[in-house]
């Protein structure tokens, strides 16, 4: 047959072929190994050198031709039929996009593992609560700079004498009583709380909603270096073995003494030096991301014997640590990530890294 027929006949048979398996099989008649393309390249041994030359060339691009057809032909049919009933593995990928978890779900799952190594378990409290919770049971005076409103977002609604108005709770430092109380005041207290926090700001380093995980311990004889023991754990963890810990001293009204704490940079790894710098001047160029070899993680501290009282815990039996470290900003500190807001624009080459 020549290449006019053949081309009438495989046009005709591509239209009336109704599945994927169908088309496969044309395929196979026309570029199969014993298929008429090769059939028609047997047939022109016998041609003048001449004659040769135009007829591959014809094979050829009839053959091309054949195989656009095939493709478009599997591709109008695979997305018509159900894939289940017909999946053709030499068909090219589909681009649809595979959903994951959000960069904070994965952060959250991260830090909950760790803990709960360590016999940490995950509490969930309220992110609609009492001021009581939020501010009163943890030492902080009703004249404390943080109840201002232009700090912390009050619900409208008239105040409870005891539990005060409702907050949108800017830490999760209103687990900590709320954890003693469900243990019914009897230590061993080991939480991690993790939840959203609010505060009115929205910049690089701030959005209005985030999250905070909160770790709190309670027991005999607890001191600061559990506290330490614990940080270094976690950052060793998170962000890799080499990382180091540092206390600085700071306040809070919740614990007493109070620290920062500051891990080395994970960019210049706690040198204070412009990574990657080749000459002699860049190498004295200080790291753009810390300046000092060291990264501010968040706050901590020893337990105030105010809010061991406020949760029923006798300070003279007991003590405890507490911290509450953001969880966007550890994981901005880990992927070197410099703008929050990154994480709530819901742009999908920003999700697609992680
Ligand atoms: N609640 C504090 C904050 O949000 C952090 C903190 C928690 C500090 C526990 C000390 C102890 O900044």
């Amino acid at each position: 047959m020549d290449i006019q027929s053949l081309q009438k006949k495989i046009s005709e048979e591509l239209t009336n072929a109704s599945t994927i398996q169908s088309v496969s099989e044309l395929e196979l008649t026309y570029l199969g190994r014993n298929g008429a393309i090769n059939e028609l390249l047997k047939g022109i041994k016998n041609l003048s050198l001449e004659e040769k030359k135009t007829a591959g060339k014809n094979i050829n691009s009839f053959k091309t031709f054949i195989a656009a057809e095939i493709k478009k032909a599997k591709e109008i049919l695979y997305s018509r039929e159900d894939r289940t009933l017909g999946v053709d593995a030499t068909l090219p990928p589909s681009a649809d996009e595979s959903g994951s978890l959000h960069p904070i779900t994965i952060a959250v799952n991260e830090i909950t593992e760790i803990f709960n190594k360590i016999g940490f378990i995950r509490m969930s409290y309220p992110e609609v609560d009492w001021e009581y919770y939020a501010f009163e049971t943890l030492n902080m005076p009703v004249t404390h700079a943080a109840r201002d409103d232009f700090e912390t977002t009050f619900l409208s609604g008239s105040a409870d004498k005891k539990m005060g108005k409702m907050v949108l709770t800017p830490h999760t430092s209103n687990g900590q009583v709320r954890e003693m109380e469900r243990l019914k005041s009897t230590p061993p207290v080991r939480m991690i709380n993790i939840g959203k926090c609010y505060r009115p700001n929205w910049d690089a380093t701030h959005t209005p909603m985030f999250h905070q995980f909160e770790g709190l311990c309670v027991d005999k004889e607890i001191t600061i270096s559990n506290l330490k023991g614990t940080l270094d754990y976690f950052v060793r963890s998170y962000f890799g073995e080499n990382t180091e810990v540092r206390l600085r001293p700071h306040h809070f009204q919740f614990t007493e003494p109070s620290f920062e704490v500051d891990i080395t940079c994970t960019v210049c790894k706690g040198t204070a030096l412009a990574p990657l710098a080749t000459s002699q001047v860049a190498r004295q160029a200080k790291c753009k991301i810390c300046k000092s070899g060291w990264l501010e993680l968040g706050g901590t501290g020893m337990v105030h014997p105010n809010v061991l009282k406020a949760g029923g815990i006798d300070p003279s039996l007991y003590s405890g640590w507490a911290f509450g470290f953001g969880i966007e900003r550890v994981n901005m500190m880990k992927y070197g990530i410099d703008d929050i807001r990154n994480y709530y624009t819901g742009d999908i080459r920003f999700l697609n890294l992680f």
